[in-house]
């Protein structure tokens, strides 16, 4: 039965040969990124958790995957697993061919918190990590303005973290992980803590700077919306355990734009994600009495 309400999409599945293309082009690339068979398991006072269960994946050269799923099911897990801050309990993952031990320069990480030196300032923040990895002063300096330069904050080079807005210091976070030169970026929910109008901002940031820098980015994140809008791919987890149901591949062409919002593709892909992670929401709206009008100004309850 058609339901008046709702508008008629293509599939997800469909792309234009623009698209096709491009995701034909991202196969040819070398792998940056093996994931096989990993999983964990961790113990707590009521036995162990099987977190994530068997997720093997592909992620090729300068690709931008995001990874959804509901709260709980692995996503940090798996981040942390990847950055080396984790053992896997079995399985193993392989970047640009090697099993990596441990953390280390190779991937860069940013965080929902802020993770910014607060007693350093921008620039000094900025060329922490060249610092530890034994660059001359100068040749660290002027390695960090260009990164600061790149995110935008060439006037508050000399500024300290308090002085900048949550935005500018996730800009900050995002040059500092840059400057060590990473090959992968790993980026747990990065704008979680961000209002909705910064957020905006910074997709469309992250998206410039990621034109401009031959980096791979692994971003977790639970808003379906950024997920599109930024991803060549999306990997969509399930919870208990966390296991792959999908690995979408986003049907919307680049260079993006906050107008493609409202494309059939870029709603086919989101309707798509939403039964996947909401998959009896439809039956339990309708399911539901109606027991009130639903007032302009709810949402911000
Ligand atoms: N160190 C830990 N010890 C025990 N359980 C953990 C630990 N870290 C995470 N978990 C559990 O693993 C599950 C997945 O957590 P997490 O990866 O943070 O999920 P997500 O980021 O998708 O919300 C959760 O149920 C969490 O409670
Ligand atoms: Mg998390």
């Amino acid at each position: 039965m058609s339901n008046p309400h709702t508008v008629e999409l293509p599939s997800y599945k469909e792309q234009s040969p623009e698209v096709a293309r491009h995701f034909a082009e991202i196969r040819e690339r070398p792998v940056k990124l093996e994931i096989k068979n990993l999983c964990k398991t961790f113990q707590n006072a009521n036995g162990s958790v099987n977190v994530l269960n068997d997720v093997s994946l592909k992620v090729h050269r300068r690709e931008f995957v995001s990874v959804i799923g509901p709260s709980g099911c692995g996503k940090s897990t798996l981040i942390r697993i990847l950055a080396g801050l984790e053992d896997a309990t079995s399985g193993s993952f392989l970047l640009d061919g090697d099993q990596p031990h441990g953390p280390g320069a190779d991937r860069g990480m940013v965080f929902q918190s802020y993770t910014l030196f607060p007693w350093l300032t921008v620039k000094k923040n900025v060329m922490f990590g060249l610092e530890v990895a034994e660059r001359s002063q100068q040749a660290a300096e002027a390695e960090a303005r260009e990164w600061i330069d790149l995110v935008g904050l060439t006037k508050f080079a000399d500024a300290y973290p308090r002085q900048l807005s949550g935005g500018m210091k996730q800009r900050v976070a995002i040059a500092r992980a840059l400057a060590n030169q990473p090959s992968i970026l790993f980026m747990d929910e990065p704008f979680g803590a961000l209002d909705a109008q910064t957020r905006a901002q910074m997709q469309s940031h992250l998206l410039q700077i990621w034109r401009n820098v031959d980096i791979t980015v692994l971003f977790v994140t639970h808003d379906l919306e950024e997920a599109i809008y930024l991803s060549d791919r999306i990997l969509v987890l399930k919870a208990h355990p966390g296991e792959v149901l999908e690995f979408v591949e986003v049907p919307v062409s680049r260079p993006r734009s906050p107008q493609q919002f409202l494309q059939p593709e870029f709603l086919a892909t989101k309707q798509r994600l939403e039964e996947l992670i909401h998959p009896r929401r439809d039956i339990e709206e309708e399911a539901l009495p109606i027991t009130r009008m639903t007032n302009v100004g709810d949402e911000a309850e």
